[in-house]
């Protein structure tokens, strides 16, 4: 009997949970017949660490407060209270017991954790606290779908996300070159490594008031990354890592193909950058996916000019609340 069943808001199973083993995915329709699907499904579960939430359990990370007000706390808070905290340690240490019982305190009421919502997280709305990815179920079900069909279509090129945050969704890319044995396919992992640029209003006039690059929870290295794919087997030469600003590095990638290109910087200028350098390589057949299209206005502006300039009529397909794809068809 199943004990718990997670559905999004439009009603879809995404998994029923029956003694913490049986899964099923409506939504897309998977099925789980083979080791390879069995194998994808549980990292699925391991990288949103849905798995067990129920016992074990991420919990979510977040500022009191909602929205706006929310992130303009925070960045008030990291531009002037952190720095000032930091001075003082520096060169007043004796202070530090007052700070400790009063400021961290006050902190740590402040930036919370919040138990995990198996609801939201499944649905990628949730910033976890410990798990590989916030991108939810759908959205790695259609990575999982768009890298098993350029394989089976043999449509040449290799894979890359721009925006890899602590790498889930590019550990997934190389876990599904692995199930079906490909040895070729390079997966490119594109960060800065120190989170998102400062909003260059005069160049991007979109991104003016964006605050994303206040956000240290953002900024992951790459080290931390690539422990990440160690912690799965999964770090070895078919993974590269194209490190910096996008407008610095995509421009210049020793890549020649791509089959899929999943893009997940959230601005206009970091999706803009993106599909100026790279979708020019993607292979006929090959998707592209867009991982804020519903979510953030910058992104959906960037993605709208890019295909209108280049006269890109290939449908937008819903992946979910937020996340879209299409195929290259010409
Ligand atoms: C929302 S997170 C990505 C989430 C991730 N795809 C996942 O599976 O959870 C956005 C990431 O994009 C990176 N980023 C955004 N704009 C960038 C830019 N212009 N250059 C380099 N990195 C950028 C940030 O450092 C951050 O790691």
């Amino acid at each position: 009997m199943a004990r718990e069943s997670i559905k999004d808001r439009q009603g879809n199973l995404y998994m029923s949970v029956i003694d913490e083993q049986v899964t099923v995915n409506r939504a897309t329709r998977q099925d789980l017949n083979t080791p390879e699907e069995l194998y994808l499904h549980l990292l699925k579960r391991c990288l949103t660490r849905l798995v067990f939430s129920e016992v074990s359990g991420d919990s979510t990370v977040q500022a009191s407060g909602t929205g706006a007000a929310r992130r303009v706390t925070y960045t008030i808070v990291r531009k002037t209270a952190a720095p000032l905290y930091r001075g003082l340690m520096r060169r007043a240490p004796f202070i530090y017991p007052l700070l400790r019982k009063v400021i961290v305190p006050l902190y740590r009421a402040w930036v919370r954790r919040a138990p995990l919502d198996p609801n939201a997280r499944a649905e990628g709305r949730d910033w976890p606290a410990d798990a590989e990815t916030m991108i939810g179920m759908r959205r790695l079900d259609n990575i999982q779908f768009c890298v098993a069909d350029v394989l089976r279509q043999g449509v040449p090129g290799d894979l890359i996300e721009t925006g890899v945050w602590r790498g889930g969704a590019t550990i997934l890319m190389r876990a599904v070159l692995k199930a079906y044995g490909d040895t070729d396919r390079v997966v490119w992992v594109a960060d800065s490594f120190q989170g998102l640029p400062k909003p260059d209003a005069r160049h991007t006039p979109a991104d003016t008031g964006d605050t994303h690059f206040a956000f240290d929870y953002l900024a992951v290295s790459a080290d931390d990354v690539k422990a990440n794919f160690a912690r799965y087997g999964l770090l070895d030469n078919q993974v590269h890592f194209l490190v910096g600003w996008f407008r610095d590095t995509l421009p210049h990638a020793p890549i020649e193909r791509l089959s899929v290109l999943r893009l997940d910087g959230d601005m206009y200028e970091s999706t803009m950058d993106a599909l100026q350098a790279l979708y020019p390589k993607l292979s006929v057949g090959g998707y592209v996916i867009i991982d804020d299209y519903g979510n953030l206005s910058p992104c959906k502006a960037a993605v709208d000019a890019y295909r209108a300039e280049h006269e890109i009529t290939e449908p937008i397909e819903r992946v979910d609340w937020t996340g879209v794809f299409w195929r290259r068809l010409r």
